[in-house]
């Protein structure tokens, strides 16, 4: 448990947080060139992820590696990992909207209904 909240921390945040700014950082280079409501949608939800994640995140998973490795897993330490269990999901899902809007965009995952598409 200890073992896990620290490899979070250290190599975890230093590998997580320059992937998600890279991602986003080439995202809008490439919104210069693409325009459309889907680019819109992504570029939306960016400040939202990047907020969640430095503000809620990050101190949250730093927090519990303390308390983990100081062996206090008390009510605070399960209020804390809940809310960061929340965030993680809200997060895991905008960025799972920005690769599907991103697959949309390019052509690699439908737009519409598979009804619509198929000829027969
Ligand atoms: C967590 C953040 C993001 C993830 C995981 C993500 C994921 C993806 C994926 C999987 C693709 C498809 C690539 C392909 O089919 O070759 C894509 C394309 C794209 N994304 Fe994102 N994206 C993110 C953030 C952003 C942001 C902030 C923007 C800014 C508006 C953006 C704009 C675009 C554009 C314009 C494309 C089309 C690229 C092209 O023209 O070839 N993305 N993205």
């Amino acid at each position: 448990m200890g073992q896990l909240k620290s490899l979070i921390v250290a190599p975890g945040l230093w590998i997580l947080i320059p992937a998600i700014a890279a991602a986003g950082g080439s995202g809008m280079f490439l919104s210069k060139s693409r325009k459309g409501r889907l680019v819109e949608s992504k570029k939306k939800r960016m400040p939202f992820i990047a907020a969640n994640g430095l503000l809620v995140l990050v101190p949250c998973a730093i927090v519990l590696n303390r308390w983990a490795s100081a062996g206090s897993f008390d009510t605070a330490f399960y209020a804390v990992q809940a809310i960061e269990l929340a965030a993680g999901a809200v997060n895991l899902t905008l960025m799972g909207l920005n690769v599907r809007d991103g697959l949309r965009v390019t052509g690699r995952l439908r737009h519409s209904s598979p009804s619509v598409t198929k000829t027969n």
